[in-house]
């Protein structure tokens, strides 16, 4: 059976018209998730949902409990995750309000727990992380776009960088040197957590803002704030149409 959970980045910390069913508080032996796993119903469909930096919006990207949130979500028979995630845009199609469906990773993230096989093991496990994405939902999404008429872009390569501040100039100019097209703080190690977990995991990145040097003056929060609140009208239609889907 297909369980689909949806985790929320910023600018989704609730989801309009899924209707509650319950909260429960879960505790794993990783310690405790961003908060309550949601259960939920969107277009008459059940699912759930986790706002990765809590539901008031409180835990930055550095502090995000990654193994208990999908530890949490596989214990509760989750086989499905779709990761909203708010970036910045680096390559020129990928201007603010912008919806990408990306398909590979560069990890420039540091100092997070970032596997579930380290301790206790019969022998040392190197998940394969070609495709970091899982391709099978990458699809789904891709076919929710054309199907509730959501432009979205195939493909893209997500730099994951440490945070909390956003990057300097320098900085995105060298990601876009390595090949990156659009940089966000939580895609890592939360895709590589999934893979290891066997969930099939794909992401919706938000375009919040130029990626930094992108545009003149200062990237501000509520620049960032005010463009999610944008988009983020346009992910909700598409995860009621991926949960309709799926
Ligand atoms: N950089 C990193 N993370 C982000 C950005 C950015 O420009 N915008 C939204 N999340």
């Amino acid at each position: 059976m297909t369980q689909l959970a949806i985790i929320g980045g910023t600018g989704l910390t609730s989801i309009k018209g899924l209707e509650i069913i319950k909260r429960e508080v879960v505790h794993s032996p990783y310690g405790d998730p961003s908060g309550p796993l949601i259960y939920g119903r969107l277009a008459d469909h059940e699912l759930m949902f986790l706002p990765r930096h809590g539901s008031a919006h409180t835990i930055p990207p550095h502090r995000i409990n990654y193994r208990a949130n999908l530890w949490s979500l596989k214990e509760h028979e989750v086989t499905h995750i779709l990761a909203v995630n708010a970036v910045g845009g680096i390559r020129s199609d990928m201007e603010p309000g912008t919806l990408v469906i990306p398909d590979q990773i560069i990890d420039y993230s540091w100092g997070r727990t970032n596997t579930f096989f380290e301790d206790g093991l019969e022998s040392v496990v190197h998940i394969d992380f070609t495709q970091p994405y899982c391709e099978a939902m990458r699809q789904v999404l891709l076919k929710a776009g054309k199907s509730a008429d959501i432009p979205l872009i195939d493909g893209g390569t997500y730099a994951a960088t440490q945070g909390p501040r956003l990057e300097t100039a320098a900085e995105i100019d060298r990601l876009e040197r390595d090949g990156c097209d659009l940089v966000g703080m939580t895609g890592m190690p939360e895709a590589a957590l999934a893979r290891e977990l066997d969930i099939c995991y794909a992401s919706v990145s938000v375009v919040a803002n130029w990626a930094a040097g992108k545009a003149d003056g200062e990237i501000t929060m509520e620049s960032i704030d005010e463009c999610l609140g944008q988009g983020m009208g346009r992910v909700r239609d598409l995860l009621e149409t991926v949960a309709r889907q799926l």
